[in-house]
């Protein structure tokens, strides 16, 4: 099997400090232009070919990629029902509708999926066909570019908050150990494994709390990799008001009830309500609060305004950070 440089961007782990560092940059740059309508000026990939395929449900990522490839200029093949409305419907595997997709000159394939191994199967073709991949998302394992985009604002609140000590070539240094909090679904939540594997990579010191339903727990394989990289687990939390203030990040997500059996839905369905956030836990918590959006019932609407809530402008700031990751990977 042949093999080319292009860029595969399946986990995480695909990302180097540098090229988030360069992603920030550019995305830097790109939130001004916006901000100033000078679009002439974003369309780098001009007639560069994006095909952004989505085979499950998504508001803001699909969005996101769309209007990031627009803003640089890029021809767009899109689809917001990839699997629907190709011979997925027959049984065509998805290797042979990418391998087929890249064949028509794609200069990036961002894919999102229902099955766990997805990413990882398409890449595998990209990658021979010698064309860049962005996992946009697949099954319950990772969701990479949303890390990119909440580790963006992370770093950004970070420092306004005056945490940060130096950005070495491998690591945000903080200087003091950050307090890292995922809640609801911990287990299921591809966003949270992500940030978890995430952080725990280019944050340092760093501790991790979760605080789920019982039978919602973080995967063995993150447990391993936190063990492994020195970053301490500090166990699942019961009282969460008696830990809120010491917590910077908090990192909350809906149970993914899509992926879960029947029963184990019933019992989350039955214990989600204590996992709610609402204006007493925003009151005490000591940072601010992120959430992959969107929201269903585990965030008070009453905390949409609250200014510790971060939500809102981590999915805007989504856009430039896509482009930068766009342009990251288009252009290697
Ligand atoms: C998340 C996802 O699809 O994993 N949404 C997103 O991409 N921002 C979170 C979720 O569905 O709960």
């Amino acid at each position: 099997m042949s093999t080319t440089n292009a860029v595969q961007i399946v986990g995480v782990k695909d990302y180097t400090f540098e090229m988030l560092m360069r992603i920030f940059k550019l995305a830097d740059g790109y939130r001004d232009a916006l901000a100033q309508r000078k679009f002439e000026e974003l369309k780098v990939l001009r007639n560069c070919l994006a095909f952004n395929y989505f085979y499950s449900p998504s508001t803001r990522t699909r969005t996101s990629f769309d209007v990031a490839m627009e803003r640089l200029g890029m021809i767009v093949e899109w689809s917001e029902a990839a699997g629907q409305f190709s011979k997925t419907v027959q049984g065509e595997i998805l290797e042979h509708s990418v391998r087929i997709y890249c064949g028509y000159g794609a200069d990036v394939f961002v894919l999102r999926h229902g099955d766990d191994d997805a990413a990882e199967r398409a890449s595998v073709v990209c990658k021979e066909m010698g064309v860049p991949f962005l996992n946009a998302g697949s099954g319950s394992r990772e969701h990479p570019t949303q890390f990119a985009l909440d580790f963006y604002i992370m770093l950004q609140d970070l420092m306004e908050r005056g945490l940060v000590e130096q950005i070495t070539n491998r690591h945000v240094l903080a200087k003091r150990p950050i307090n890292l909090l995922v809640s609801m679904d911990p287990e299921f939540g591809r966003t949270i494994r992500s940030v978890v594997r995430g952080l725990a990579r280019f944050l340092r010191p760093l501790r991790v709390w979760a605080w789920a339903p019982s039978i919602l727990t973080l995967g063995e394989d993150i447990l391993r990799e936190l063990e492994d990289l020195g970053v301490p687990f500090e166990g699942y939390v019961t009282d969460v008001r008696r830990i809120l203030p010491m917590i910077d990040i908090h990192y909350h997500q809906r149970p993914q009830y899509e992926r879960m059996s029947p029963e184990k839905r019933k019992i989350v369905e039955m214990n989600e309500p204590s996992f709610k956030v609402g204006l007493h836990e925003m009151a005490l918590l000591g940072g601010l609060l992120y959430h992959p959006m969107p929201i269903v019932n585990e965030v008070d609407r009453a905390v949409d305004t609250h200014p510790k809530a971060r939500y809102f402008p981590q999915a805007a700031w989504g856009l430039p950070v896509r482009m930068g990751n766009l342009v990251e990977v288009v252009r290697r």
